[in-house]
């Protein structure tokens, strides 16, 4: 754990192709005269000097000699945020610690390095090297276990507690709210979900069933299977920001949309979450933006479709494996069944009525993910047909009791999208 006095890591990065990571630059976190948090990050000069060299955000850290500097976001930069760990890795963090909440700089450094994206963070001016040993499927019982045993806080409150040492294996550094781990098995690595207590219906099987039916729709999504150990369901999702060498793991560099958006998780930040505003920014950083704009645009019309109201900025990220980005492929698709029946909302706005899950709002903005009204229009018909035809069956091919596809009706293709 570092003091509170010293508020400043070096950032590592793992280069296109590479296994081990090198130092690109530091960062400082300190306070400025009105006490706000305030930021720093300077690229190394010999990272600069490495002809390899990437940058390590496109929207606010790209490769010059220059002192970047923030107070937005706590003094974090976006991609340092979304490399830092989320709600759920901060809760298995101060379990851990023993203590809540600690410092911005404290959850980045205590997070291991299963971070998803290519940064790690250090007090050392050089990298340690990769680590060899991951969890294995084998092991999903155990951590099921401990992440449910955090979950209903039934876990000592003695951070020397073997159970409470434990905590840590469960990794903390991907995002997110859900109990999760992360996994190694067949050549790659995984994100495990588990299901909580506390869910309304199988979640795990639920999100493997749009995963699928978000594929028959035309989506890119990431590949996944779902494991059941002792009873009870695992969701694996492949990491699409890992590949398996002969050295070890490559990383993508990878960005959320909210770093794309710059904007803040807050509620009162809200305002600025924009599927339109979120395609214009990606069509500025990405190699193929016709491509992705449309892949954005799809799920756009997917997530009204299931009312996936949980589609938050985090919930969509770009990917570099080489030196381009791209859109990362589909994660975290879940359906709601909100009461209303005529009127749901997207987390982000999504058209001239703002965040309304309604096809003639989401095609008022057609233009904006470079698509001719003709062409939006028929991904949006395409999509609700798919939807409307295949959701119950393919719920229930991929392992979702009928009691849960019933529960579960209201959620597709909701009378409000088409009004
Ligand atoms: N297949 C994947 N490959 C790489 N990174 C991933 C993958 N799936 C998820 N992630 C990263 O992990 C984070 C958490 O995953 P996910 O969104 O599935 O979890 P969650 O706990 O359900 O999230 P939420 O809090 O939105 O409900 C994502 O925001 C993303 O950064
Ligand atoms: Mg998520």
């Amino acid at each position: 754990m570092i003091s509170k006095a010293s508020a400043e890591c070096f950032v590592y990065i793992t280069l296109p192709g590479e296994t081990s990571a090198v130092t690109a630059g530091k960062f400082v976190l300190s306070q400025n005269a009105r006490n706000d948090a305030f930021g720093q990050f300077v690229y190394r000069g010999k990272y600069l000097d490495d002809p390899r060299a990437v940058e390590i955000d496109p929207v606010e850290l790209k490769l010059s000699k220059r002192t970047y500097e923030t107070v937005r976001l706590n003094g974090m930069f976006g991609a340092l945020r979304d490399a830092g760990p989320d709600y759920w890795g901060r809760r298995v963090i101060e379990k851990h610690a023993g203590k809540a909440p600690l410092g911005e700089l404290d959850y980045l450094l205590e997070s291991p390095d299963d971070r998803a994206g290519a940064l790690g963070f250090g007090l050392n001016t050089e990298p340690p090297a990769p680590k060899r040993k991951f969890n294995q499927t084998i092991d999903l019982e155990k951590l099921q276990a401990l992440a449910e045993a955090l979950v209903k806080d039934d876990l000592p409150n003695d951070p020397r507690a073997q159970q409470v040492q434990d905590l840590m294996l469960l990794g903390t550094s991907m995002g997110g709210a859900r109990p999760k781990a992360v996994v190694q098995a067949d050549g790659a690595l995984w994100v495990a979900k588990f299901n909580r207590s506390d869910d309304s219906w199988n979640n795990t099987r639920v999100e493997y069933a749009m995963l699928r039916l978000a594929r028959e729709c035309g989506l890119v999504t990431a590949e996944s299977r779902l494991e059941t150990v002792g009873g009870k369901d695992v969701l694996l999702v492949k990491r699409f920001d890992r590949e398996k060498t002969t050295k070890g793991y490559t990383r993508a560099r990878m960005v959320s949309g909210l770093t794309i958006l710059r904007a803040d998780e807050a509620p009162e930040a809200r305002q600025n979450w924009s599927y339109p505003v979120l395609v214009e920014e990606m069509r500025r950083i990405v190699e193929e933006p016709k491509k992705d704009a449309k892949e954005l645009f799809r799920r756009v019309c997917f997530n009204a479709l299931i009312s996936n109201t949980d589609d938050h900025p985090r919930n969509h990220a770009i990917i570099a494996k080489e030196t381009s980005w791209k859109l990362s492929p589909a994660y975290d698709l879940t359906p709601s069944t909100p009461i209303s029946l005529e009127r749901r909302d997207l987390a982000l706005d999504c058209g001239d009525q703002g965040r309304y899950a309604n096809a003639k709002n989401i095609l008022s903005q057609h233009a904006r993910f470079l698509l001719e009204l003709s062409e939006a229009e028929k991904i949006v018909n395409d999509i609700r047909a798919q939807v409307e035809g295949t959701w119950y069956d393919t719920m229930r091919a991929h392992g979702v009791s009928e009691q849960d596809a019933e529960r579960l009706r209201s959620a597709f293709v909701y009378p409000g999208f088409s009004l």
